[in-house]
């Protein structure tokens, strides 16, 4: 065999699959972050992008995801499962020995869709008992509470299978720096979207003028820094002994000699010192505070005093402020936009009075934030 093909087998024989969950509309970001290192796309569908790659993949994505939510190794998969005998056997043919170890805690999800077999606490049920078959040959589990849980996720799609152990823990999008937050905070992967969407440009000022806990700010200059957005936080997969030892430890690395730092102006602000105390905190964890200049003030104050650059702003909305407050804030938002050829950027809201409102053209685009239908309004 030449060396080429030598390598290309290799490669092969070693690549696993995976899935990195998305929110809903943010697939493109998800599927970008994912060829940028290099790996290749699989399919993409609706929250879902999979891929393929080497056991490598399972540390340096959970590490570089800013968008996604969960990582997910596809340990089995079988097409045109249709009754509970062949789906039984497909999830005990897996070898569960070589990935849990006998006295896991295990939990397991099933989702079915358009499929044969959509009964899910039975899917549960019997993925429960194969595995412990696989593992004891009896039904009896020694589920210890002091072991880490694996989260296991079924999916039945068309009567197909995928079985998929989650790689990540909890979401991607809890970073680590969040010590507490305040009133309705952004979830970090939509903020980091928000700052994509905006066209920031690094050298210009960026304003947040509600920041709240910091979120934007943060991950603006998280990105700015090409910082790890992982860097701070726990992974599932950092217990598990079979993989390569110091996987993380080496991406880690790797990612710290990839940041890089240059004068930025990114300013937040917020009515509420508390609130401000908080997120000047959190870029601290975040290790971002010396990119960001905090101020304690009322967005009015920053208005009149002129500012340059792109707004990225979650303003208070929905009926957690008073009325009047909300509707004045959106009012001014999109006077300041209108009258301010130097400003660039917009807000994300699900205040749909804000359209009224606009004395200039913005480009609209659907979000979910924390499970609410949002927007995000861009000044064109
Ligand atoms: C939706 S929250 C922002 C959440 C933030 N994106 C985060 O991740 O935590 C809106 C913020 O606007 C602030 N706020 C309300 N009225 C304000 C005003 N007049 N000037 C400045 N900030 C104000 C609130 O204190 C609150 O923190």
């Amino acid at each position: 065999m030449c060396i080429i093909v030598k390598i290309l087998f290799y490669r092969n024989l070693f690549m696993y699959q995976y899935l990195l969950t998305s929110s809903l509309w943010l697939e493109s970001f998800v599927k970008k972050e994912v060829q940028k290192q290099g790996y290749d796309i699989v399919e993409v569908q609706d929250k879902a992008v999979y891929f393929k790659w080497d056991i490598d993949a399972v540390a340096r994505m959970n590490l570089w995801s800013r968008f996604g939510n969960l990582l997910y190794l596809i340990v089995g998969q079988k097409k045109e499962i249709l009754d509970f005998d062949d789906y039984f056997d497909a999830v005990f043919d897996i070898d569960w020995d070589k990935l849990i170890p006998h006295d896991f805690q295990v939990n397991i999800k099933a989702t079915s869709i358009k499929s044969e077999l959509g009964a899910t606490p039975t899917l549960q049920a019997l993925a429960k008992k194969a595995i412990v078959k696989n593992l004891v040959w009896d039904d009896t589990l020694r589920e210890s509470p002091e072991r880490w849980t694996i989260d296991i996720r079924i999916l039945m799609d068309n009567n197909n299978l995928k079985v998929l152990l989650n790689t990540s823990g909890n979401g991607l999008h809890k970073r680590g720096y969040r010590e507490m937050t305040w009133e309705a905070p952004i979830k970090e992967n939509i903020a980091a979207a928000l700052v994509i969407i905006s066209q920031w440009r690094f050298k210009q000022p960026l304003w947040d003028m509600f920041c709240g806990s910091g979120t934007i700010a943060i991950e603006a200059a998280m990105i700015a820094m090409n910082k790890a957005p992982g860097m701070t936080r726990k992974f599932a997969f950092e217990s598990w002994d079979w993989l390569p030892e110091k996987l993380l430890e080496t991406e880690k690395t790797s990612a710290k000699s990839k940041e890089f730092s240059w004068e930025y102006t990114i300013y937040a602000s917020d009515i509420n010192k508390h609130v401000l105390e908080s997120a000047k905190r959190n870029a601290k964890f975040a290790g971002v505070d010396a990119a960001i200049r905090f101020q304690l003030m009322d967005y009015k104050d920053i208005i009149n005093k002129g500012i340059k650059g792109y707004l990225v702003s979650n303003p208070p909305y929905g009926e957690r402020l008073e009325d009047f407050d909300v509707i004045w804030i959106h009012k001014d938002i999109a006077r300041l936009f209108a009258e301010n050829d130097n400003l660039q950027g917009g807000i994300i809201t699900s205040h749909e009075a804000f359209e009224w409102y606009q004395k200039v053209k913005y480009k609209k685009r659907k979000l979910y934030n924390g499970g609410e239908l949002c927007y995000f309004y861009r000044k064109m």
